[in-house]
C-alpha cells in the first residue's frame, strides 16, 4: 500500500515542488560548469549532444526518480528498497540509493569549494574590489584566490555551515520561502547580463560558438562529458530528485512538472552561456579557460557596465543562493536516511554529514595549491571528484534507475504514479526508459572505455 506522506514533511502545494526541484537543479552546474565545459569541448556540437541527453535521458529518468520517491515516501535508499519489494523484487536495489548518497558527498565536497569562491566574490563585489577591472587583473585575482588555502578554507567552511542550518531545520520550511523570491531574481539578473552581452558587439560570435554545429569538434570523451552534465545539471542519478519527489502530493502531475523543471534548468544554462561567451570574445579570453571562466569574465563585465557594482553584487549573491539550494539537495538523501533508519535527530544528522563533507572539501580545495602535485589518473583531487561523480557515478546511478523503473517496477505502479493523461505519452515514456536511456548510457560508457584501452 503506497504511503500518503513522508515522515520528513511535505510540500504545501505543487508549486513548491517545482520551486524546490528547480532550486536543486539550477545551480553552479548551469552558471559555472556548463559554460566552461562547453568552452573546453568546442561549443556547438557539445551543446547539441547535451540537449539530446537532457531530452532522451534526463527527462525520462527524472520522471522515474520522482515516481519512485513518491511511491516509496522515504529516503532514496529506503524508497528503492520499498518499491522493489512492492514489485516483488529483491531489496538489493537499495544499493542504488547507497551509491547515490555517496555520490552526493563527493559532489558536495568540490561543489562547496566553488560555492566558497562565489561567497568570496559576493564580498569582493560588495567592497568594490572589481571596479574598472581588466581581464588580466581579473585573472590575477582569481588565481590569487586559488593559491591561498586559508581564504579558500574560510569560505568553504562558511558555505558548509549555511547548508547544515537548513538540513538541520528540515528542508520543507526553509527552502520554500527562500526559493520563491530568489529564483525569479536570479532570472532577472541573468537577463541583465544577457542584455549587456548583446550590447557588447560580440553577441553573434558568442551565439555562433554555442550553436554552430561542427561535428569534427566532437570526441567520445566530449559526449561522455555532455551526458554526465545532463545528470549533474538536473540533479539526477543520486537520489536528490527522488528525495524531493517523496515530499510531493499524490495528485500532482509528474510529467508536466518534470518538463517545467528541465526547461527552466536548460534555459538558465543557455542564457548563462550566451551571457558569458560574448564577454570572452570581447576581451580576447580563451573559451577553454576551464573552471575560472565565469570568475574571470563576469567581474570584467560588471566592472564596465553602468551600475555594475550593484548588479555584480546581486548577481553573485543569487548564484550563491542557487548553489545553496542545490547543495541542500545533495545532502538531503543522506540526512533523510540517517533520520529514518538510525533515528537520529535532524540536527545531529546535519552535523555529522556537514563534518564529513567539510573534511572531504579540504582535499578538493588544497588541490589548487598545497597538494596540486598529488594526482590520480592524471587528475588533481578536485578534477578527480568531478570526473568520478559527473561522468561515472551519476550516469551509472541513472542507468540502474532507468532499468529499475522500466523493467522491474510493475506496469500498474508506474502507470498509477505517472497517471499521464494520454496513453500514448505513457507508452513513449516506457519505450524510452526501457531502451533508449539505458542504451545511450551503456553505449557512451562502452565507447569511452574502448577508446581509453585501445
Ligand atoms: N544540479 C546542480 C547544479 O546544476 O548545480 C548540482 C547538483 C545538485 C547535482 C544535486 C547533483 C545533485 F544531486
Ligand atoms: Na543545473
Amino acid at each position: 500500500m503506497p504511503r500518503k506522506q513522508s515522515i520528513h514533511g511535505a510540500w504545501t502545494n505543487r508549486w513548491i515542488f517545482i520551486l524546490a526541484a528547480t532550486g536543486s537543479a539550477v545551480g553552479l552546474g548551469n552558471i559555472w560548469k556548463f559554460p566552461y565545459i562547453a568552452g573546453e569541448n568546442g561549443g556547438g556540437a557539445f551543446v547539441l549532444v547535451y540537449l539530446f541527453c537532457i531530452l532522451l535521458v534526463g527527462i525520462p529518468i527524472m520522471m522515474s526518480e520522482v515516481l519512485i520517491g513518491r511511491r516509496g515516501r522515504q529516503s532514496p535508499i529506503n524508497s528503492m528498497r520499498e518499491t522493489a519489494y512492492e514489485a516483488g523484487h529483491h531489496g538489493r536495489w537499495a544499493g542504488v540509493g547507497w551509491m547515490g548518497a555517496l555520490a552526493g558527498f563527493f559532489i558536495f565536497s568540490f561543489y562547496s569549494v566553488v560555492a566558497g569562491w562565489v561567497l568570496y566574490y559576493i564580498a569582493g563585489m560588495g567592497v568594490g574590489k572589481f571596479v574598472d577591472l581588466g581581464s588580466e587583473q581579473a585573472g590575477q585575482i582569481f588565481n590569487g584566490l586559488l593559491a591561498d588555502p586559508e581564504t579558500l578554507l574560510i569560505w568553504h567552511t562558511l558555505f558548509v555551515v549555511i547548508v547544515m542550518m537548513v538540513i538541520a531545520g528540515g528542508v520543507n520550511k526553509g527552502l520554500e520561502r527562500a526559493t520563491r523570491v530568489l529564483m525569479p531574481m536570479l532570472f532577472v539578473l541573468l537577463f541583465v547580463l544577457l542584455a549587456y552581452s548583446i550590447s557588447s558587439g560580440y553577441f553573434s560570435q558568442g551565439w555562433d560558438f554555442m550553436f554552430h554545429f561542427d561535428p569534427s569538434e566532437l570526441s567520445w570523451n566530449a559526449v561522455l562529458v555532455a551526458l554526465g552534465h545532463a545528470f549533474f545539471t538536473l540533479s539526477l542519478g543520486m537520489g536528490s530528485i527522488m528525495a524531493y519527489g517523496s515530499y510531493m502530493g499524490k495528485k500532482d502531475s509528474i510529467g508536466g512538472t518534470v518538463l517545467a523543471i528541465a526547461a527552466l534548468d536548460t534555459l538558465v544554462a543557455l542564457v548563462a552561456g550566451l551571457a558569458i561567451f560574448p564577454i570572452v570574445f570581447a576581451n580576447q579570453l580563451d573559451p577553454g579557460a576551464g573552471p575560472g571562466l565565469m570568475f574571470i569574465t563576469l567581474p570584467v563585465a560588471f566592472g564596465q557596465m553602468p551600475g555594475g557594482q550593484v548588479f555584480g553584487f546581486l548577481f553573485f549573491l543569487m548564484v550563491g543562493f542557487a548553489a545553496w539550494t542545490s547543495a541542500i539537495s545533495l545532502m538531503e538523501p543522506g540526512a533523510a536516511w540517517l533520520v529514518e533508519t538510525l533515528g537520529m535527530s535532524r540536527v545531529r544528522a546535519a552535523l555529522l554529514l556537514g563534518v564529513v563533507v567539510w573534511a572531504l572539501g579540504i582535499l578538493a580545495l588544497s588541490s589548487f595549491n598545497i597538494t596540486a602535485d598529488l594526482t590520480l589518473l592524471g587528475m588533481t583531487a578536485f578534477d578527480f571528484l568531478d570526473f568520478l561523480t559527473a561522468n561515472i557515478m551519476l550516469p551509472l546511478g541513472g542507468l540502474f534507475i532507468a532499468i529499475f523503473a522500466g523493467w522491474y517496477l510493475t506496469r500498474e505502479m508506474t502507470e498509477d504514479e505517472l497517471s499521464l493523461r494520454s496513453a500514448l505519452i505513457y507508452h513513449a515514456w516506457r519505450l524510452v526508459i526501457r531502451y533508449v536511456s539505458p542504451l545511450a548510457v551503456a553505449v557512451i560508457f562502452a565507447l569511452n572505455l574502448y577508446q581509453k584501452l585501445a
